[in-house]
């Protein structure tokens, strides 16, 4: 750009924020319900909603409940939704066999969904820490070490129950080397070459998923083990472009950056070097950090919240998963 040296008093940036119709026209960017995806956690039973504890206002439903609550999303304008079980401790086992369970409660509440809202899209995770009584998001081999080709074995499974049961898109989730090809070779061979796949490409071992595992119940398996031979090192960006790009020649439809706000620059520098759909998740301990920055006060969380957004919109996310997807979709209608 090559702008004349005038400057002061000539120039004056103020003008252009003036007035709200002005600072309306020179808006560059703007959030929308359509770019929101709303995390349903689900749990066995019916008529259930039930507390979590560090995650205030947010629920995990029984799928007769869940319908209810997505259908009052897709009712103001939100299409997508992502679905995370809270798995009984009975069902978690060293194999996460309860993953691939094609009657159980995700590949279940797919079907459910799908029937009740056709057109609500219907995002899952493949990822196996729900399932494992050691909380890990694999299979460990003799070693104690997770176990990367064993994984995928079971995540193959897991995709193709959740493809069965009517899944649109599947978000690989956990890190492990090759599985976007595997699964992706795996769903064709079994006539499902249409299914989108979203890689979680850039996850980073992050403290921030602290009340997610309390929503999920893995934080008590967990204990005070980490992820960090499986999710990236929050100090490393090249790797992430690294990551992305192998993602992308395996297959990826769509790539994610998790978590949001603290990693912006990840996601800026994975759009603008791929230019391939983008997604972000604002996690739960995002979340927490927000709800308790409003401290109850409604239009502090509205304004804390959107201005979030469109940090996410600016850094060239194209999709954001919130927690708040249904709050902002009712601003935005209001
Ligand atoms: C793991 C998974 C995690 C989240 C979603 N899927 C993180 C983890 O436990 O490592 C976190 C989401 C959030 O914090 O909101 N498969």
């Amino acid at each position: 750009m090559n702008f004349p040296m005038n400057g002061y008093p000539v120039i004056r940036k103020r003008r252009n924020r003036r007035t709200a119709f002005i600072r309306s026209l020179t808006n560059e960017f703007n959030v929308s319900s359509k770019d929101l995806i709303l995390p349903i956690f689900l749990v066995k039973g019916k008529n259930k909603k039930q507390k979590i504890e560090s995650m205030d206002n947010v629920f995990r439903y029984s799928i007769d409940k869940a319908i209810e609550v997505l259908s009052s999303a897709f009712e103001s304008g939100i299409t997508t939704t992502i679905l995370f079980p809270y798995v009984e401790p009975q069902e978690k086992d060293l194999e996460a066999s309860e993953a691939y369970n094609p009657k159980g409660l995700i590949q279940e509440a797919i079907t459910k969904i799908k029937l009740a809202l056709p057109r609500l899209g219907v995002i899952t995770d493949i990822a196996l820490d729900p399932f494992t009584t050691h909380g890990h998001d694999g299979v460990l081999n003799q070693d104690g070490q997770v176990d990367n080709d064993l994984t995928i074995e079971i995540l193959k499974k897991q995709a193709l129950t959740h493809a069965n049961a009517g899944a649109d898109i599947l978000a690989p989730s956990d890190m492990m080397d090759g599985r976007i090809s595997l699964i992706r070779k795996f769903l064709d061979s079994n006539r499902f070459e249409n299914i989108n796949l979203l890689s979680y490409s850039a996850k980073f071992a992050s403290s921030f998923y602290g009340p997610f595992r309390d929503a999920v119940g893995s934080n008590i398996n967990l204990g005070n083990a980490d992820k960090k031979t499986y999710q990236m090192n929050p100090a490393n960006i090249n790797e992430s472009l690294h990551e992305a790009w192998h993602d992308i020649n395996e297959g990826a439809d769509m790539i994610m950056v998790k978590p949001g706000m603290p990693y912006l620059d990840v996601l800026a520098s994975l759009k603008k070097e791929f230019k391939v759909p983008t997604f972000v998740y604002q996690v739960s301990g995002e979340y927490s950090m927000l709800v308790s920055l409003a401290n109850k006060d409604l239009n502090i969380l509205e304004n804390v919240v959107m201005e979030s957004m469109i940090c996410f919109k600016r850094s060239g996310a194209d999709a954001i998963i919130t927690y708040f997807a249904k709050e902002i979709s009712d601003w935005i209608n209001r």
